[in-house]
């Protein structure tokens, strides 16, 4: 294929037939006439790499499935090479050959693209080809294509999303059926919404990678995942999902990039939400993401944020952007995601700053409220509303819940470490951050 493109049909190498594949595949055939109506263009799947085609071998597709990457990403009339195999080596290695054979590459790989991403960009800027990963971010959510095109003429300002599906699913079970924790997730893994081993989801990892993508384009910084505060939802409690539930608000897991006076606070924790907020109805699988810029203000982006379909919708959108040319027209001309960008200026953890909530478990005798009060105060921490739930005469354990104004993490770990020394508090102290909108155009 010429680089930027002009001829009829275009043919690609599919490495990976999954989830993901097929679906390119299906759009690709059932939608072929549309398609190239709406871009002049036919695509043809020239290969298609699995590990074992004995699977393939009678479905209808009628495409024959190989294991020989080398030769799917070396045949002359292949132009842009699919990668929807998911894993880091393999990945790497066969995007880095199709690259420095001239290939343009599309891929749906996140993980990748976190650890690897400005290496893999700076081979495909030498070798003249692009790299196109729309599918990598928010599943069918056109957010890549709204950050380096859309939104181009904006500072963005902040970005903050739900970017996992596996855990707003598992939140929304936790938030609307009471189920704990375990529970959620064992219904997740039932229905295929989450992986055997979840740990990269339920983590924080996966939105964390997610986020360190959508943070180098929205603040044309280089981000990387270990910029990132993580704290997963893993040992979330069914009963503070019930607490702020009566004080008006849910927990979702968000990804959140600031700028703070010329820094970047770059976090990932399970958030509580305000029932009026629109994030606040992003239930089930769903994904969103919020744009802060400084021309637009404030845009919303909603949908599917993962799937075989919605997936493949973003995947063939990056073929057609590459195979028309435009792709790689940005590509060249923006420089995001290579080893020119300025590495992020990561604000530390302990100084990045929001209202929190807080329960704490202790026994029921006066004077509980009163030092945790204190506590909060020595550090500077003021309470924004306290909130202890009418129990049962003889129950041993109390629940205190305690609402901040913003303070810094720093500030609140320290009273944390006082609280938690009181004699009458029972556990270590549940605390989470509250979502504070910034200013539209701040
Ligand atoms: N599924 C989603 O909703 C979704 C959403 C967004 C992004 N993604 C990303 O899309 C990518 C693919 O996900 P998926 O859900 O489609 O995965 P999947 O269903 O597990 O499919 C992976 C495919 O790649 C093949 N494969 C894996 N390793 C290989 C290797 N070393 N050599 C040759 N073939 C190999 C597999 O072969 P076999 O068929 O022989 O096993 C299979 O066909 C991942 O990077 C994922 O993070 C997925």
């Amino acid at each position: 294929m010429e680089k930027t493109v002009g001829e009829q049909t275009v043919g690609i190498a599919l490495l990976g037939t999954g989830v993901v594949g097929r679906g390119v595949i299906d759009i690709l055939a059932q939608q072929r006439d549309l398609l190239r109506s709406r871009t002049g263009l036919t695509i043809e799947v020239r290969s298609r790499v699995c590990r074992d085609p004995s699977k393939y071998e009678d479905d209808e597709t009628g495409i024959k499935a190989t294991t020989n990457i080398a030769d799917a990403i070396g045949d002359p009339k292949t132009g842009i090479v699919v990668e929807v195999m998911g894993g880091i080596d393999a990945p790497r290695h066969a995007i880095s050959a199709a690259l420095a054979a001239g290939k343009h590459v599309v891929t749906a790989n996140k993980a990748l693209l976190a650890a690897h991403g400005a290496e893999l960009f700076e081979l495909a800027k030498k070798h003249g080809v692009s790299i196109a990963f729309e599918a990598s971010c928010g599943g069918g959510i056109p957010i890549i294509d709204a950050l380096t095109r859309g939104l181009v003429a904006n500072r963005i300002d902040a970005l903050i999303g739900i970017i996992n599906g596996t855990c707003n699913f598992i939140l929304t079970q936790m938030a609307q059926n009471g189920w704990t924790y375990a529970d959620a997730l064992k219904e997740a893994q039932r229905i295929g919404f989450a992986e055997a081993d979840p740990t990269m989801d339920v983590s924080g990892r996966d939105s964390a990678q997610k986020l360190a993508i959508l943070a180098t384009l929205a603040f044309n910084q280089q981000v990387s995942e270990t910029d990132i505060a993580l704290t997963g939802i893993d040992t979330l409690k069914a009963e503070d999902l019930q607490f702020v539930d009566d004080l008006g608000y849910v927990i979702k897991l968000l990804g959140i990039g600031e700028r703070v006076e010329g820094q970047l606070a770059l976090r990932v924790h399970p958030t509580l939400v305000h029932k009026g907020d629109l994030m606040s109805d992003v239930s089930g699988g769903f994904n969103a993401i919020s744009v802060y810029g400084h021309a637009i203000g404030h845009q919303f982006f909603y949908g599917r944020g993962a799937g075989q379909t919605p997936t493949a919708s973003a995947v063939v959108a990056d073929i057609l952007g590459v195979a028309m040319g435009t792709i790689p027209h940005a590509f060249e001309r923006l420089n995001v995601f290579h080893g020119r960008l300025k590495k992020a200026r990561a604000l530390p953890a302990d100084q990045m700053e929001s209202r929190f909530y807080l329960r704490a478990t202790t026994q029921d005798t006066p004077g509980v409220l009163a030092g945790m009060t204190q506590a909060l105060a020595r550090h500077g921490i003021s309470i924004a509303a306290v909130h202890q739930p009418e129990i049962a005469a003889g129950t041993k354990h109390v629940p205190i819940v305690v609402t901040t104004h913003k303070a810094s993490e720093g500030a609140m770990q320290k009273a944390l470490a006082e609280i938690d020394a009181m004699k009458s508090v029972q556990a270590p102290t549940v605390f989470l951050r509250i979502l504070e909108r910034p200013a539209e155009f701040g």
